[in-house]
């Protein structure tokens, strides 16, 4: 039905972190989940390994032209990133019609397709924008991820004014956040009063919990311990705003 791109270009804020808790969720209330992985690095492939079903075709396959020809079943279907997708910058950007009808199909097969995307700006990045419904950005409140905001922004919506018009930017979701850093306090105060329309207003803190979580193929909420208690919740609360939102725009499909 919908596909949720996962993106920026800036490398280590959460993308992959948030990408498969957000299938997780998803999956809890029994909507036929699709994960698919852009990223050579494959973290987010990893991490999926215990609990969900990989499908024959990989993600290089995407880009090509293909017979769809795919059933649901009843985990969450993953498209493995493949060694292959590192090649895939130098492909002609004619390839993205393809993408493009390809995630169309899957769409058809799927309640929700979510892809994560590498961090750089280029054809893996913009096919996934080209290809969406909705777009997430985790970003981190320090100072050096801040600068790459704007352009980030500018990515998007420039894909969505020239070649996705439907395209519906979710917001940026904070990650990582400290909230004994006096900065990261400032810089989420600054985003408040600049971007507010733009931003989650729930950020994820930072905490050990999360990787171990992902570690062992669990959510957070999944792991009985007080911190990861905690995240659990933080996560739940950006997923429902995410949830609402999503149920608003999907009302006429
Ligand atoms: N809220 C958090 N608290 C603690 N650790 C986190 C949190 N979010 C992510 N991490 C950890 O930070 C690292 C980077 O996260 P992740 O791989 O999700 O980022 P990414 O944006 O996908 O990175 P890349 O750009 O390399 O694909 C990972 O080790 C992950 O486990
Ligand atoms: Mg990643």
């Amino acid at each position: 039905m919908s596909s949720i791109a996962i993106s920026n270009q800036k490398g280590g804020v959460g993308k992959s972190t948030i990408a498969v808790h957000l299938a997780l969720h998803l999956s809890e209330q029994n909507k036929k989940i699709l994960f698919i992985d852009l990223d050579p690095q494959a973290n987010a492939t990893k991490s999926l390994k215990k609990i969900a079903h990989p499908l024959e075709i990989v993600a290089s396959d995407l880009f090509k032209e293909q017979n769809i020809n795919v059933e649901a079943s009843k985990e969450i279907d993953v498209i493995e990133a493949n060694s292959e997708m590192a090649d895939v910058e130098r492909y002609d950007s004619n390839v993205l019609v393809d993408f493009k009808k390809n995630i169309k199909e899957l769409n058809k097969i799927y309640d929700y397709c979510i892809i994560d995307t590498p961090p750089t700006l280029g054809l893996r990045m913009t096919g996934a924008l080209i290809a969406s419904d909705y777009v997430l950005s985790p970003i981190e409140l320090e100072e050096y991820s801040i600068d790459g905001i704007t352009k980030m922004l500018q990515t998007i919506f420039g894909v969505k004014e020239k070649w996705n018009p439907e395209l519906i930017f979710l917001g940026m979701l904070p990650n990582r956040f400290n909230p004994r850093s006096t900065t990261q306090k400032e810089t989420l105060k600054s985003l408040i009063d600049n971007y507010s329309h733009l931003l989650i207003p729930a950020p994820i803190g930072i905490r050990s919990s999360i990787p171990e979580s992902l570690s062992l193929g669990l959510p957070v909420w999944n792991l009985k311990k007080t911190a990861a208690r905690i995240a659990g919740k933080e996560f739940k609360k950006a997923f429902h705003i995410l949830d609402k939102e999503m149920e608003k725009n999907n009302g006429g499909k």
